[in-house]
């Protein structure tokens, strides 16, 4: 091989570096160590690797070394600014909340410096279109945050405003609750800093062995032979393993649903006699090198023998569909709802009533860090993992369970993370890892590419429902029906859980006294369902909300006025029976009507011509925590008078840092403590105790109440009878423990969702959210924008403000993307990438948004505080449908509303023709499915 070695000026100073002539200039400089540029999707399509060369911002990842010049003059983040001297955009973007995961800030930040070094004054749609021009992609902050970033460092830059004006200023009071103090997390990620997966990577000890997956070519066939003799003989090829070297060959947990026929049915490591969709690994070769482990997976030889394959749950539930699992029914759960009285005749007889049969889609997460993972044995031997978890405790018990070892003898870590939203709650991926370790005992690390990313990782189940909803002649909802089928994709992973959320959204916040309705899950041959942030409201609102309007229209009622009608008020019952808690929706409506009379007032001005203006308005909300729930965190006083947390409240990028500060700070307020004297050691079961997962919204609510109860422990161990405290010296003298453990427990006080007839409450707490949407409709292309959003939420008591509002623009961003272009099919090659999966650019996004938070306490939340994330990526996608409805009078019953289906819907409307889909075929009848589920009640 040839090496090339030429002189670059990098951050300032020449420096002369050796590569090869096809390398990319984001691999050359990651490898002499500049690792704040990320790799995220590797095509060019995400600006996660954005450098600066000669002015200009590049996408480092597509840029061949072969094109930069002997002194080319390269920027990168690393020669920025320093922790004690940030840059003003650095500043700004901790200021501002433009720091979430925080993979794709360095390159943000470095495409932002191109732009103001040629352009001092831009106007927020100059950046904006700096963004979308040079594709620099947020999965996490809707962009709003970024460009108000770039305004205000570029308002220092022209010396029109200090570096103080833009940094945290804290209240006289000296509480950081409810503030906008920024996330600690923050600092290391503006540098460039902080090592996500694929940076420790790089920085594991030479031993360190490297991991490539074999994955199929086919989404249903069986294993005829696997032939890995030739890859096994190649250059640095350590061991090919396949699923005979698995123990126990399960990474997949039980359905706990007792309604289910899939309760024991496994999920592979690695495959064995059988693939079910393109991402079961079959084997995973095991190298020096990455390079050396993807040459030899790509010459493992599998024959498969193809068996006919389902994309979708309407394939597999036709009556002579092959089981995807042999034994288990292709439609393998329901979960019933039966509330109040029969409803089909009082549908029947109510003075309006509608129908429609609605689709949502198999919504990728689109996370911009691809799945990256290191294992090895530590220093007492424990087998340590450390990756992107989001349920740390669960993660050890499936390795553990997988290698048949004791739970104690895994460790799991959790990296820097570049979001997941929710895949990251199951175990996978670091089981191959594990597995390889276990196997070889030695350290090990893999990187996937973006593509593997998308082809390996669960997905958002998708919907096919048909729905009927009823009122009388004053607009009171009478009475709702729906049968709903969840494709659950090739494994069963999550389900009953989903069916139980779904059955509990679908009418939320509604009063609506008498409801049937059956969830169904069913197996096909696609991206399994797993975990994703409002995990089953958007598929429930994807058909009430829907109803909803659709009903409003008939019965002539404005559709926000048929709302407040309809809103619950106090002694009203949920869909799933049991009171709304708090119940202040109808005063939450209250908040949002004046910016719905505003919108009604925008869309009489003239439209831009060619565009017709809408309103859309949507309601909704979502749980909190699970029905039998529990945290575990510690807090130890430290010899300094400092005090650490230890907790496993998993940084997805959501704020777990800010959330355990703020809590801590205001719990030990009494003590005194400034918040650089509260650190932070948190995600590792080696010393954290069991915080459970970050997810359910529950984590500022249960581990916060967890942090409550270390903290006065502690506090009570530290008082001394006249008041004071405790040194830390003294506790010791006096043989006092330093470290207090903190738990909170919601078990045995509330009432998981009934299979028989889906009542019970099944969360901790409630949240509620409402948005009004604005959009223009391109009547000749059929696209939409989004003009404004507004949103009044409740979520109780705001904890930290910069965390709640970058949680509400990251789901108003996922929910957007939701409506209008987001998808996944292992069954289209398009998919592979972030822009074929309909990623969402900043242009495409609203610029004009305005979140109201109505701070209703919550009786048993840390300080009133309750939770508050999958509240706005819930029904947000719905307010955009019913605008587009709005706009130009036509349903888009099948989700994403892209410009191709708006377009053909309006043609369709113009030809005269009926635009109601046929229902759905989900299986049997529904009210024969009900009765023989009353038949048969599980006891
Ligand atoms: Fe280079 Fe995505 S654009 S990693
Ligand atoms: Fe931008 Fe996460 S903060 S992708």
């Amino acid at each position: 091989m040839k090496l090339i070695k030429r002189t670059f000026i990098i951050n300032g100073v020449p420096r002369p570096l050796v590569f090869s002539e096809d390398e990319k200039l984001s691999v050359v400089l990651r490898r002499y160590g500049l690792t704040g540029l990320k790799i995220g999707c590797g095509v060019g399509q995400c600006g996660a690797c954005t450098v600066i060369l000669n002015g200009q911002p590049v996408r480092s990842c597509v840029k061949k070394m072969s094109s930069v010049k002997a002194m080319d003059n390269i920027e990168t983040i690393e020669g920025l600014g320093t922790a004690n001297n940030l840059h003003p955009l650095q500043q700004a973007w901790i200021t501002y909340g433009g720091v979430q995961c925080g993979f794709c800030t360095p390159g943000f930040i470095m495409s932002a410096k191109a732009l103001l070094d040629v352009n001092p004054s831009p106007t927020r749609q100059e950046v904006r279109d700096w963004f979308s021009k040079n594709n620099n992609i947020c999965r996490c902050t809707g962009y709003v945050p970024l460009v108000d970033a770039v305004m205000a460092a570029a308002a220092v830059m022209r010396g029109e405003k200090t570096m103080a004006d833009i940094t945290f200023q804290e209240s006289p009071d000296k509480s950081i609750y409810g503030s906008k103090y920024p996330r600690p997390y923050a600092l290391g990620k503006v540098l460039g800093v902080t090592d996500y997966g694929d940076d420790i990577g790089l920085k594991m000890p030479p031993e360190t062995l490297h991991l490539a997956a074999v994955w199929p070519t086919l989404t249903h066939a069986e294993i005829k032979k696997i032939d890995f003799s030739e890859a096994e003989a190649m250059s640095g090829v350590v061991k090919v393993l396949t699923a005979k070297d698995v123990p126990v060959n399960n990474i997949g947990p039980a359905t706990g649903h007792k309604r289910s026929f899939a309760q024991m049915y496994p999920q592979p490591v690695l495959a064995e006699t059988k693939v079910t969709r393109l991402g079961d690994p079959i084997a995973v070769v095991v190298a020096r090198t990455d390079e050396e482990a993807r040459a030899a997976a790509a010459k493992v030889k599998v024959e498969l023998e193809p068996i006919p394959e389902y994309e979708t749950y309407l394939e597999a539930a036709v009556p002579d569909a092959v089981s995807v699992h042999p034994g288990v029914p292709n439609v393998f759960l329901e979960q019933p709802l039966i509330k109040g009285e029969e409803v089909e005749d009082i549908i029947e007889n109510s003075a309006y009533s509608v129908s429609g049969s609605f689709y949502s889609s198999r919504e990728p997460h689109l996370s911009l860090e691809p799945w990256a993972i290191q294992a090895y044995y530590d220093e007492d031997g424990k087998l340590a993992v450390q990756f992107k978890s989001q349920f740390l405790y669960f993660a050890q018990g499936q390795i553990a369970k997988m290698l048949d070892l004791p739970a104690d003898q895994v460790r799991i870590i959790e990296s820097a993370t570049g979001a997941s939203f929710g895949y990251g709650m199951t175990a996978e991926a670091p089981a191959l890892a594990a597995l390889a370790c276990f196997v070889l005992k030695q350290p090990v690390t893999m990187t996937m590419t973006w593509a593997e990313t998308i082809r390996f990782t669960g997905k958002r189940a998708s919907s096919f429902a048909n729905g009927r909803l009823a009122c009388d002649k004053d607009g009171h909802i009478t009475a709702m029906e729906y049968d709903i089928g969840l494709d659950h994709g090739s494994h069963s992973r999550s389900a009953g859980g989903l069916e139980a959320k779904v059955c509990r959204f679908i009418g939320y916040p509604y009063k609506i006294d008498n409801m049937r309705g059956l969830v169904r899950a069913a197996f096909s041959n696609n991206a399994f369902c797993t975990a994703y942030r409002g995990f089953g409201s958007p598929q429930a609102y994807t058909t009430s909300e829907a109803l909803v309007d659709m009903l409003a229209e008939k019965a002539g009622i404005d559709p926000f006025e048929f709302r407040y009608i309809n809103a619950a008020r106090p002694g009203d019952l949920s869909p799933s029976n049991r009171p709304y808690t708090p119940c202040k929706i109808v005063e939450m409506l209250d908040k949002l009507r004046p910016f719905y009379n505003e919108a009604l007032e925008w869309k009489k001005q003239p439209a831009p011509a060619g565009k017709k203006r809408g309103v859309g308005v949507s309601c909704g909300g979502y749980n909190v925590g699970a029905t039998n729930d529990k945290s575990e965190v510690a807090i130890e006083l430290n010899p300094d008078g400092t005090v650490t947390c230890n907790n496993t409240w998993e940084a997805q990028g959501q704020g777990a840092d800010i959330g355990t500060l703020c809590i801590t700070a205001e719990a030990l307020k009494p003590l005194g403590l400034r918040p650089e004297q509260i650190r932070l050691d948190l995600n590792d079961t080696a010393f954290c105790p069991n915080s459970g997962p970050a997810g359910g919204s529950r984590s500022h609510y249960v581990t916060g109440n967890a942090i409550i109860d270390a903290a006065n422990k502690l506090m009570a161990a530290m008082k001394k009878e006249d008041g004071s405290w405790r040194t830390y010296d003294e506790m010791v003298a006096e043989g006092l423990p330093t470290r207090f453990k903190g738990v909170y427990s919601t078990v045995g006080m509330y009432e998981d969702i009934s299979p028989n007839d889906g009542s019970g409450e099944g969360r901790v707490d409630q949240n509620f959210s409402s948005y009004v949407f604005c959009v223009e409709v391109d009547e000749k292309t059929g696209e939409t924008e989004i003009v404004s959003v507004r949103c009044v939420a409740d979520v109780g008591v705001v904890g930290n403000l910069l965390a709640l509002e970058g949680q509400a623009y990251s789901g108003l961003a996922h929910s957007i993307g939701f409506a209008l272009s987001e998808e996944y099919s292992d069954h289209e090659k398009k998919y592979a990438t972030l822009k074929g999966c309909g990623i969402l650019k900043c242009n495409q996004l609203p610029d004009d948004v305005k979140f109201v938070y109505q701070e209703t306490p919550r009786e048993h939340g840390p300080f009133g505080s309750g939770g508050a994330s999958e509240c706005f990526q819930s029904c947000a996608h719905m307010g955009v449908i019913n605008a587009i409805n709005d706009a130009v009078g036509v349903r888009i019953y099948d989700l994403p509303a892209t410009p191709e289906k708006v377009k053909a819907a309006m043609e369709a409307k113009a030809a005269g023709k009926d635009l109601t889909p046929e229902p759905y075929y989900l299986g049997d009848p529904l009210y024969e499915e009900l009765e023989r589920i009353k038949k048969n009640p599980i006891v």
